[in-house]
């Protein structure tokens, strides 16, 4: 996108003037031309066409080698933006050398890609000069036997030249112009692929601007990503959520439990059946109003460039200070903050690379809580903490969060042992919901995962 942007710029600043200008001097000048010796002028009406002909067959070949070009750009700009975001793994994998010869690589097919476009373009300058000369020479021909016999002032022929050069460099400056366009017109068209994406989330016409409560029911839910009934990641769910609940999640990975959660906040929709949130179908609200009162804090998290103060900010813009250090208290996230040299003023670096894994999620944490959210969703987010860290964590969300219904996805039984229900999810199907005393009695997936863990423990 960048090198799309940068290429129609230059294209539009260079050739808006040009633009404007060259066709009306082109038009000016042949009139004059014309006006002096109509008989003489006849030379435009041969060469004109020539010229437009040449330049219209260059730059419809130029142009698919220009796109093509484009393509080979986002290859390159691919492998670097990789290799910087990757940089430690492409160490700790001793990958330098394979990685430099794959930059080479697409460095090689930008620079043959290129060439094979310019070499279309270059032939722009001869043609228009070599029509520009021979329409010199015929005027000079014609009109020099027109003065030799007298009907034809040197003085008004000069003058004709004048305009016939005027004429055509204006015709060459509109050729530089076709030809900018040409080339930014690859680019224009991939930046309105982007724009002309259509979203497939879109909204009904009147919707539901406020989300009552933290309820949620899934109504004989189920959900595809590929939008293929045949292929379900969820299947008939059926599941009642009360608000100010408590809800674990558990399940081995690959079980659907991600993708439960992530109809509630509508970032994809459901396949068949009905999702309530509040009592109201996820589909009539608002998108910003549903998003507002459903916060997130994602498997895969991530953090921007900017300070922990800004990055928190992004739960609530207007937080004061003080809101900021609650929530990081919430989030067991204040004493390792406060241990920072500068704070809430700490420069996170590009999507946080400056904080332990550990701490990163606990400040996902205080980021989704300054949201003051009606439902919270915690996707495996405590993973990277100690044990101690997560129950603390936990505490704090029972005295400060009694209102709020909270999703709890872990791995670890512990996390999930003191929620008012938990749902044991298996291959995309409910396996089983209820209390953790409940489960612990009936449900054998349950038992066998927290046998093991206790097991790990005592050994
Ligand atoms: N964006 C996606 N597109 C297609 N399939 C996906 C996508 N995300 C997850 N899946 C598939 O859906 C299934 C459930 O994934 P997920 O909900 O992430 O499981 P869990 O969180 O329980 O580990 C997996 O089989 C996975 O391959
Ligand atoms: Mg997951």
């Amino acid at each position: 996108m960048t090198t799309d942007v940068t290429n129609t710029q230059n294209a539009f600043q260079m050739a808006i003037r040009m633009a404007v200008r060259a066709p009306a001097m082109m038009i000016g000048a042949a009139v004059m031309a014309i006006r002096i010796n109509p008989t003489l002028s006849t030379v435009f009406i041969v060469v004109i066409p020539i010229l437009a002909v040449c330049l219209f067959l260059i730059m419809s070949n130029a142009h698919p080698r220009f796109g093509i070009m484009m393509e080979k750009y986002d290859a390159l700009n691919t492998s670097v933006q990789e290799n910087l975001t990757g940089i430690r793994v492409v160490k700790a994998f001793v990958r330098e050398d394979y990685e430099m010869r794959k930059f080479n690589d697409s460095a090689d097919q930008v620079r043959k890609a290129q060439l094979r476009a310019e070499k279309l373009v270059i032939l722009n300058s001869p043609v228009m000069q070599l029509c520009m000369y021979g329409c010199i020479l015929a005027v000079l021909w014609f009109g020099g036997n027109m003065v030799v016999a007298g009907t034809f002032q040197v003085g008004k022929l000069s003058s004709f030249i004048s305009y016939v050069m005027q004429t055509l460099t204006s015709l060459m400056m509109l050729s530089m112009v076709i030809m900018m366009f040409t080339i930014s017109m690859a680019s224009m068209r991939r930046i309105c692929e982007v724009l002309d994406e259509v979203p497939e989330i879109g909204e009904v016409s009147q919707p539901v601007m406020e989300v009552k409560d933290g309820s949620i029911e899934y109504k004989d839910v189920s959900f595809s990503y590929s939008k293929d009934p045949s292929n379900l990641t969820l299947q008939h769910i059926n599941l009642s959520i009360k608000s100010g609940e408590t809800i674990g999640i558990i399940g081995g990975t690959g079980s659907a439990k991600s993708t439960l959660v992530q109809l509630i906040p509508r970032l994809y929709d459901i396949t068949s059946g009905q999702l309530l949130v509040g009592g109201v179908d996820v589909r009539e609200y608002q998108e910003e109003a549903l998003r507002n009162a459903v916060s997130m804090v994602l498997q895969k998290n991530v953090l921007f460039s900017g300070t922990i103060r800004d990055n928190l900010k992004w739960g609530d813009e207007n937080a004061s200070d003080e809101e900021i250090i609650e929530a990081c208290k919430a989030a067991d996230a204040y004493e390792f903050i406060q241990s920072f040299p500068y704070g809430l003023d700490t420069d996170l670096g590009q999507g946080g690379v400056n904080v332990s894994g550990g701490q990163k999620q606990r400040l996902c944490i205080a980021r989704a809580l300054l949201k003051k959210p009606k439902i919270l969703i915690l996707d495996d987010s405590t993973s990277a903490v100690d044990t101690a860290t997560d129950a603390r964590i936990r505490a704090a969300f029972r005295e400060k969060l009694s209102d709020t219904t909270t999703l709890i996805i872990a791995q670890r039984i512990t996390s999930v042992q003191d929620a008012d229900k938990v749902i044991v999810l298996n291959d995309g199907q409910i396996d089983d919901f209820g209390t953790p005393a409940e489960l612990m009695e009936r449900n054998q997936i349950y038992r066998e995962v927290y046998q093991q863990q206790q097991k790990g423990a005592r050994e």
